[in-house]
């Protein structure tokens, strides 16, 4: 086998480079709709039933809760400690687990720091059985 018809190194390199970005792509897209959907007009949508009553639930970019049967809240996903996604919410709080700031279901107050700002208001629309998000 001649060397001419191996790949260079840069070739190689290149290729890894591209599959990694169409992996994260496809992983970041399908992460950011879970649980929910988001709609041609960029509005994300989720059941009323899929967020427990006293308790929350991560859809897209935003945080829904409903702190009392039939009353729904959003806030942006995004801690205000340093701007990193929350993971958990769970029957007390929205929760940070990064460095442990735990945000109230009720209106994304901070209950406990390090973060000192409440999460980003979000406008949560019920329509039948359907949350719009926006
Ligand atoms: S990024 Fe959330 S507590 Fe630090």
């Amino acid at each position: 086998m001649s060397s001419q018809s191996l790949p260079t190194r840069r070739v190689v390199l290149s290729s890894a480079g591209i599959a990694a970005v169409t992996v994260c792509l496809a992983g970041c897209s399908s992460a950011a709709t879970s649980g929910g959907t988001t709609g041609g007009s960029g509005a994300t949508t989720v059941k009323t039933s899929d967020i427990p009553v006293g308790g929350g639930k991560i859809v897209g970019q935003y945080v829904v809760t409903q702190p009392k049967e039939g009353t729904f809240e959003a806030f942006g996903y995004l801690c205000t400690h340093q701007s990193l996604p929350v993971q958990q919410v769970t029957d007390a709080a929205i929760v940070c687990g990064r460095h442990g700031s735990t945000y109230s279901l009720a209106d994304g107050s901070v209950l406990t720091g390090p973060a000192t700002k409440a999460l980003t208001k979000a406008t949560a629309t019920v329509s039948g059985d359907t949350i719009t998000i926006s």
